[in-house]
């Protein structure tokens, strides 16, 4: 049966890794981003490799855009049956000096923004009887991460909603799940972390920290991404997925 997902923050990184990596199951990719010169060329990558792809350039922490993108998204592809909330912001402060302001829009973004997306598309997984939620949280919420309290709360808050979901919606048919990654190198988001934050060290010393020693990549996601959105993981849900090299166990 052919499959829609939706993939937020799908411009670049982790979520342009997932979109062509679903893409080459079959399914269709609405790539949904911000940044929305970079969703096309996410879309004319995943089309360049034979699959089906359109651009949404949207705020997901924005609930008229979001339901906008939704409505484009049905029409040209169809219903929607697969959701990746990946999109999300971070910064690093300490917590005595984390404004108010700076705490409300990491909230904003990777928080509420998973929870307008999630209620967007829900209508169409409970009509079809049939969904996955796939959410991508940071080990930061696992392990604490020193400087981060405002987005390693919002990754605790996604693990937290992810089971929620689980217990609500598996009677009807639908999974929901969620990966927290642990440094996953050349996204926009591991680079400029290594820029900001004195507390990451070297990439090289971070990559050696853990039993399998060598950077995460975007594709380590992508895989177990694609394996939790396919039929096989059917059984599995509210389950929190540790794709970290093994760092945490
Ligand atoms: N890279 C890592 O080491 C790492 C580690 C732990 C968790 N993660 C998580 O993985 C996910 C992807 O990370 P990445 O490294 O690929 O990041 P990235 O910064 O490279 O990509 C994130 C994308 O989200 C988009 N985005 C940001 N705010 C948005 C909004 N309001 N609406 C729509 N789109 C928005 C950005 O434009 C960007 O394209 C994030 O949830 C991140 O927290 C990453």
């Amino acid at each position: 049966m052919s499959r829609v997902a939706l993939i937020t923050g799908a411009a670049a990184g982790i979520g342009a890794a997932c979109a062509r990596r679903l893409a080459r199951d079959g399914i269709a990719i609405g790539v949904l981003d911000l940044d929305a010169a970079r969703c096309a060329e996410t879309v004319a990558q995943v089309v360049a490799e034979g699959g089906s792809a359109i651009a949404l350039g949207a705020d997901i922490s924005d609930p008229i855009q979001v339901a906008d993108a939704v409505a484009k998204l049905r029409v040209d592809l169809g219903p929607v049956g697969i959701v990746v909330n990946n999109a999300a912001i971070t910064g690093f402060a300490p917590f005595l000096e984390t404004t108010l302001e700076d705490w409300e829009q990491i909230h904003k973004v990777n928080l509420t923004g998973t929870f307008i997306v999630t209620q967007q598309v829900l209508p169409d997984m409970l009509a079809a009887g049939w969904g996955r939620i796939i959410n991508i949280a940071s080990s930061a919420a696992q392990t604490g991460a020193r400087f981060m309290a405002a987005y390693a709360s919002s990754k605790g808050g996604m693990i937290a909603l992810t089971r929620t979901l689980a217990v609500e919606f598996g009677p009807s048919g639908i999974t929901a799940n969620v990966i927290p990654p642990r440094f996953i190198t050349g996204t926009i988001m591991s680079e400029k972390s290594f820029a900001d934050s004195q507390q990451l060290g070297t990439r090289e010393a971070t990559a050696a920290t853990g039993p399998i020693c060598r950077e995460g990549r975007p594709s380590d996601i992508a895989g177990a991404v694609a394996w939790l959105a396919s039929e096989e993981a059917g059984y599995v849900t509210g389950q929190v997925i540790g794709v970290n090299g093994g760092r945490i166990i």
